[in-house]
């Protein structure tokens, strides 16, 4: 409480706890300020952002061509360097996918295994010839679209490139699920 001296002025008094007020209100306010910044500053760090980096540069899967057979798809994991503003790590699994071929011949096909529906993974039901994301029973025919179930939208394809060795590159994204267009992330 202000107490006012006893040869103080009324007018000077007055002026007296008005510079008081906003002294307290200014520390009062960087107080608020070094309280909360922290915490903002730790919601925006890039670090909270993790980037899949394998879409530029497809990354070998670690197959070939020849290890494709029609109608029996294969899942393998897609690893490759993960990045943030501040570093890098190397020969991270950032994700897997199922590479597929229709008939012999045919040129293979990657899909995520993550579903668009809510984001679970998708498996092969090898006795319905099939894929399965059991989460809530969506069915996915060899070509990634829906054939039964809530999933907004088919398999997400990635795109396949082909060393001249024959192995198997595939550019890794992920896409925002629960949505029916296909977006990336
Ligand atoms: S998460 Fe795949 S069907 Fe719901």
């Amino acid at each position: 409480m202000f107490v006012p001296m006893l040869n103080d002025a009324p007018g000077k008094t007055d002026e007296r706890r008005g510079f008081l007020q906003a002294v307290t209100a200014g520390l009062g306010a960087l107080l608020g300020a070094i309280v909360t910044l922290p915490g903002v500053a730790l919601l925006v760090h890039p670090l909270r952002k993790d980037t899949v980096d394998g879409g530029k540069d497809p990354l070998d899967v670690g197959a070939s061509e020849k290890q494709v057979k029609p109608g029996e798809p294969v899942m393998v994991d897609v690893r490759g360097e993960l990045k943030d503003a501040w570093m890098r790590t190397p020969d991270v699994k950032l994700g897997a996918c199922w590479l597929v071929r229709e008939k012999e011949n045919d040129p293979v096909k990657a899909f995520s295994t993550v579903c668009p529906h809510l984001g679970c993974g998708i498996d092969w039901a090898a006795k319905k010839n099939q894929f399965l994301c059991a989460c809530h029973n969506t069915y996915f025919d060899l070509q990634g679209k829906v054939l039964e179930g809530p999933s907004p939208r088919g398999m997400d394809e990635l795109d396949v490139k082909l060393s001249p060795e024959g192995r198997l590159k595939v550019a890794y994204r992920r896409f925002r699920i629960g949505s029916a267009k296909k977006e990336v992330v």
